[in-house]
């Protein structure tokens, strides 16, 4: 493969608007016709890298790269690969001989972006400190089975809006041409740089985004309420973010100011009593079961459209 052509997904705006609707259409494709696409047959291995602990993301690669025919190589602890102080340059040089894709979850976004710049096979971003490029995929395609479009549906996110959750929210939103609300404390607010990135994806799929400090304003009149985990992997302070983001909880009352037909999407794991109440993640509006199993089918449709196409 020429490096120079070789497509990498390391957040999610490396998908343009009609890129990312080729990627969910494909997806609800391989939805309906679970296991009637294996491209990865021979079998091709892709690499699943962990620095960080993971349930979904970890079930939903091994399963999805089998069901495409192709032999998932999952490594926890990726010290095990570079333990040794072996630079991410050369790991990538050794791995792209060998297998079709990598896909890593790791901490900054630096490190990912050094692995794909030494890669001639694509690079997958399964979670990193500022983003997480292929929950946002999961979601939509949810979105997008319980309303039939994302374009011109308002998205409220409400927690902490600086985290990676909110940063692919507001990129991968902004490409579904969706309105994207972040509804956060002082300290908690968006990145400046991703939010003006976003504001521009926006104003070329008539989507939009803002972010606001009152949760109500935030949510009122959403088609979509998102909550994620007010402490991350890798965060401190967990009392403080607790009280610090109390207000924002996705509960009963809250959700009351959205729309009448809105979902509630949470990432998962979930922490039942602080960013969401059991009666509202287990409740009818919550679509979290179904955002986790399409985790699966948005990947497959990922690694498909980035390994095989022309
Ligand atoms: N939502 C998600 O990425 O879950 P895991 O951290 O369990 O993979
Ligand atoms: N924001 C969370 C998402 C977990 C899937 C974290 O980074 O821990």
């Amino acid at each position: 493969a020429d490096p120079a052509r070789v497509r990498h997904f390391l957040r999610d705006d490396d998908l343009s608007p009609d890129e990312q609707e080729e990627v969910l259409a494909l997806a609800a494709e391989m939805k309906k016709d679970r296991f009637g696409h294996r491209p990865f047959e021979g079998p091709r291995t892709v690499a699943v890298l962990f620095d960080k602990p993971s349930a979904r993301t970890r079930i939903s690669f091994h399963a999805g790269i089998g069901e495409l025919g192709g032999l998932p190589l999952i490594v926890d602890g990726v010290s095990t690969l570079m333990g040794r102080g072996e630079p991410i340059e050369d790991i990538a040089r050794v791995l792209d001989r060998q297998v079709a894709a990598i896909v890593w979850r790791t901490n900054g976004q630096e490190l990912i972006e050094t692995m794909a710049a030494n890669s001639a096979v694509p690079v997958v971003n399964a979670l990193t400190d500022e983003f997480h490029p292929c929950q946002i995929l999961a979601d939509l395609q949810t979105v997008r089975e319980r309303f039939g479009r994302t374009t011109g549906l308002t998205l409220a996110y409400v927690g902490d809006g600086a985290n990676n959750m909110a940063n692919s929210y507001l990129l991968g939103g902004a490409t579904a041409g969706m309105h994207v609300r972040i509804g956060a404390p002082a300290g908690y607010q968006p990145d400046a740089v991703v939010l003006g990135r976003a504001a521009s994806i926006a104003a070329a799929t008539g989507g939009s985004v803002v972010a606001v400090s009152d949760p109500v304003a935030a949510v009122q009149g959403a088609h979509v309420v998102a909550a994620d985990t007010w402490v991350s992997m890798g965060q401190d302070g967990k009392e403080d973010r607790v009280r610090d983001l109390m207000a924002y909880q996705v509960n009963a009352e809250l959700l009351a100011h959205a729309d009448a037909d809105a979902v509630v999407l949470h990432c998962l794991p979930a922490y039942r009593g602080n960013e969401i109440t059991a009666d509202v993640l287990d409740g009818p509006r919550s679509a979290v079961w179904d955002q986790a199993e399409n985790r699966l089918h948005a990947q497959k449709a990922l690694l498909h459209w980035l390994v095989t196409r022309p």
